[in-house]
């Protein structure tokens, strides 16, 4: 039985002032449900909202980090500094990063074994665009991302990856997939997963959807078989609306 887990991506949102009052509204609403709950604030945020979470069962995530543990990358934040910082996940690959900061799957890749290595629970993000999807090749891009990410990536390691199927179309731009459109998906990256990881593994794994998720739609598409949850980018930074995501993956 999978746990359904519910993540906030905040992205470029929040002061840490603001951060703080997001998260201590979140924090009663979500108190006591079987539910994993986390969010993912920027880095200047992170040790406020930690703060606020102290006592909660809510985890800390990071929205990205470097491959190495340290040294001479300007601007860049390392596994150890979020771990030091409370974070518990980090997420990897979001296609904001793939688009704009040009990150590919090999890069991903070395994050990803960073990640595994310092302990942090990854949430690796795959998803084609709409011409990827009109052209008939959801199934050779996402794959290839998953693929992508878990190249030289132990098996017996690999099986503690969480993954976000985000179709790049459906994010933050108010189309969601339908149910049966990411269930498809979903079942696809489960079966990819079986191949390299054994079935047993696989069966263990969680995918959350991302894209456009609301508390309206959020119910339908976690019900599906192998959905197991969600990223949240804009209905997370509201208290009421994220809680009702939450309350959803029951
Ligand atoms: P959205 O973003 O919910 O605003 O579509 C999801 C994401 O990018 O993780």
């Amino acid at each position: 039985m999978r746990r359904p887990i519910v993540a906030g991506n905040w992205k470029m949102h929040k002061t840490a002032a603001e951060a703080v009052e997001l998260v201590e509204g979140i924090k009663p609403l979500v108190a006591g449900l079987d539910v994993e709950v986390v969010v993912c604030p920027p880095f200047t945020s992170l040790q406020a909202v930690r703060a606020i979470l102290a006592n909660s069962a809510i985890g800390l995530g990071a929205q990205n980090m470097h491959w190495e543990r340290q040294g001479a990358f300007t601007g860049e934040i390392s596994s150890d500094m979020l771990l030091a910082a409370g974070c518990s996940y980090v997420l990897l690959g979001h296609s904001e990063r793939r688009q704009f900061c040009g990150e590919d799957d090999s890069l991903v890749n070395r994050k990803l074994a960073c990640a595994l290595q310092a302990d942090l629970c990854p949430i690796v993000c795959v998803g084609e665009t709409l011409q990827e999807r009109e052209a008939g090749r959801i199934e050779e891009v996402v794959l290839g991302q998953v693929g992508g990410a878990l190249s030289g990536i132990e098996a017996s390691t690999a099986r503690a990856v969480l993954w976000a199927y985000e179709p790049v179309w459906a994010i933050g731009t108010g189309v969601t997939a339908t149910a049966e459109q990411a269930e498809e998906v979903h079942a696809m990256i489960r079966h990819f997963l079986a191949e390299h990881l054994g079935k047993a593994a696989a069966d263990e794994v969680r995918i959350q959807y991302g894209g456009s998720v609301k508390p309206e739609n959020a119910a339908e598409l976690f019900a599906q078989d192998n959905i197991d949850g969600g990223l949240i980018g804009g209905a997370a930074l509201d208290a009421g609306q994220f809680a009702a995501i939450v309350k959803a993956a029951l």
